[in-house]
């Protein structure tokens, strides 16, 4: 049995998520966790919020509410949505949690003994109007790179370049949008990624496989000069994990805390520790999972994100991780993603525009998003949600192709054997041209799936109920009964146990549907097809009670497509 960690990047805590960011790293890592559990591996699958910087405070303080307060709820908020959206963590953690203080604070004193922590004093943007220094999203301005007017003091989300406050060129406040900014000495401390790039290139440059889009951006960083500068990984903020040296305080660094991007990722290992401690386990059953000399040598570790995240992860984690000296399990492989535009423009949360997760199952059950996203990721190239397209997916993939092939023969059945599976004679030539091509496309998908090329896992998937129905069309077992019942009862035996192979691969996308294909037909045997497809799909025998499930998808009408295409057209507020 193979062991996969997975982790999806954690989400700010600010507000609810856009589906742009769910099909970024989220859900394509609950397909795979789901995936690996199915194929009967052994699975820890992390995530957490991200809940510390300039984000958090300033949305609390929009909602009028201490850090503290807003963090917990809206936690809990973004608990629940994953839950609807049937994302299957083992945890769901927070960066804040005390965990994630005490590795973060551990990390900074391990880098700190290596010399890999210098301190800088340095000019930081005041403002005398809100009487505090502004790190990063407390100030906006346009960007020296691409000149997009609305570029956030730690990085620009147009162009995606990791910037420095003072780098923006007409900088102002977001507190108070105050101009009269100064610039004032502090003391910081700063990570010294560049004595660490020679490792870091080695180290991706053995990552052969990886996407092009993670080691292109990865390179980019480590090539351009400016993307191993040295970090600051420290901010004047009262919310966060206070700048300790291990569990010793740090002269100088009082009032301080850690950078919210050196702490998030420390939190994929917090996680695990709060995992363990949610399932009144032992440090050991986490550290096997992450530490390479306490069992994590033989663990798979996978890491998806959307690309503005990639060089954090190719870089400063691993700088932090390698960093410490400590046998800390490394990434093995990074999956990124592109963006997921919406409907000529971009998603964007601070503009609240786009369909947010939580309106998105208002309208509908997750397994008919999860398909569209999964089936339309932006792995390639950047993706665009549009209503029409939607509506078009959902109708032929979901409803035409499988929920009919699911509703024709359970009906068929029912209305001629009763609702149990016939017994019927042996399979014939057509059964096993069908097995013969079930068991090429499930190859491919298996293969497309541990590639984690999700698109064309989702197109495989599509073909595989494709063969089912083109199957049932010209087998035509409500002719054949008029002729020859036992062949009938044959076909539908099979068409039966096709449901269950359904059920079973498309798990990972559509966990809902596969799970009422499987109460319909009464089974929990959810056991991947491993070895002879033909025996696998005898499984359901002749006698088995079945009951017809309901509709698994009902149709996008017209009229639905063109009133949340209204609905969703302006801003969220
Ligand atoms: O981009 C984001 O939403 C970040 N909160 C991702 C952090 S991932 C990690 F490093 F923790
Ligand atoms: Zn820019």
């Amino acid at each position: 049995m193979a062991r996969h960690l997975i982790t999806s990047a954690i989400p700010y805590i600010n507000g609810i998520k856009h589906l742009g960011n769910l099909v970024g790293s989220q859900l394509p890592a609950d397909l795979y966790a789901r995936y690996q559990r199915g194929r009967g591996n052994e699975v820890l699958f992390l995530c957490a919020t991200d809940e510390h910087g300039t984000p958090a405070e300033l949305a609390a303080a929009k909602a009028g509410k201490p850090v503290a307060e807003y963090c917990a709820e809206m936690h809990a908020v973004q608990a629940t949505i994953a839950r609807g959206f049937r994302l299957s963590f083992d945890h769901f953690g927070r960066s804040s949690s005390p965990q994630n203080h005490a590795l973060t604070q551990h990390f900074a004193g391990r880098l700190a003994d290596a010399g890999l922590i210098r301190e800088v004093s340095e000019t930081q943007v005041y403002s005398p109007t809100d009487g505090r220094f502004l790190p990063d999203r407390y100030i906006e301005g346009t960007c020296p790179n691409c000149g997009f007017e609305s570029a956030r003091g730690d990085q620009c989300d147009n162009c995606t370049k990791q910037l420095d406050p003072v780098d923006l060129i007409n900088p102002r406040s977001t507190i108070s949008g105050a101009t009269d900014l100064e610039q004032r000495e502090t003391k910081h401390l700063y990570l010294c990624q560049s004595q660490m790039r020679q490792q870091l290139q080695d180290w991706i440059d053995s990552k052969a496989d990886w996407p092009i889009l993670t080691t292109s951006i990865a390179k980019k960083w480590l090539n351009d000069g400016d993307g191993l500068q040295d970090r600051g990984i420290t901010r004047d903020l009262d919310w966060g994990i206070p700048v300790k040296r291990g569990d010793q305080d740090w002269p100088g660094m009082e009032g301080k805390v850690f950078y919210v991007w050196f702490d998030a990722p420390i939190e994929y290992i917090a996680c695990g520790a709060e995992w363990a401690e949610a399932q009144g386990q032992d440090a050991q059953s986490w550290e096997r999972w992450w530490r390479t000399d306490k069992g994590a040598d033989n663990v798979t570790y996978t890491q998806f994100m959307g690309k503005d995240n990639v060089p954090f992860h190719t870089l400063s984690f691993p700088a932090t991780i390698l960093g410490s000296g400590e046998p800390w399990k490394l990434v093995d492989y990074i999956k990124s993603f592109n963006y997921l535009n919406y409907d000529g423009g971009q998603f964007s949360t601070s503009r609240g525009r786009g369909v947010f997760m939580d309106q998105a199952l208002e309208i509908l059950p997750a397994d008919y998003w999860r398909w569209w996203l999964l089936s339309h990721a932006p792995e390639s190239s950047d993706a665009e949600f549009t209503w029409e397209n939607f509506q078009t997916s959902v109708n032929k993939d979901l409803a035409d192709v499988l929920g009919n092939f699911v509703s024709r023969i359970t009906k068929f059945c029912r209305s001629k054997f009763g609702e149990v599976v016939p017994e019927g004679g042996e399979i014939g030539a057509q059964e096993t041209a069908l097995i013969d091509a079930l068991t090429t496309r499930l190859h491919a998908y298996q293969t497309f799936m541990d590639d984690m090329e999700v698109r064309k896992s989702a197109q495989e998937l599509r073909a595989i109920w494709v063969l089912g129905n083109e199957y049932l069309q010209s087998a035509a077992p409500w002719v054949t009964i008029k002729e020859d019942p036992e062949r009938a009862a044959m076909q539908t035996r099979l068409g039966l146990n096709l449901i269950r192979l359904y059920a079973v691969l498309s798990t990972p996308f559509i966990p809902d549907a596969s799970a009422a294909m499987l109460a319909g037909l009464q089974t929990d045997d959810a056991d991947w097809p491993e070895g002879d497809l033909g025996a696998w799909l005898s499984a359901l025998p002749a006698g088995h009670a079945f009951t017809v499930p309901d509709v698994l998808f009902t149709k996008i009408t017209d009229e639905q497509r063109e009133d949340w295409q209204t609905r969703f057209a302006g801003i969220r507020t």
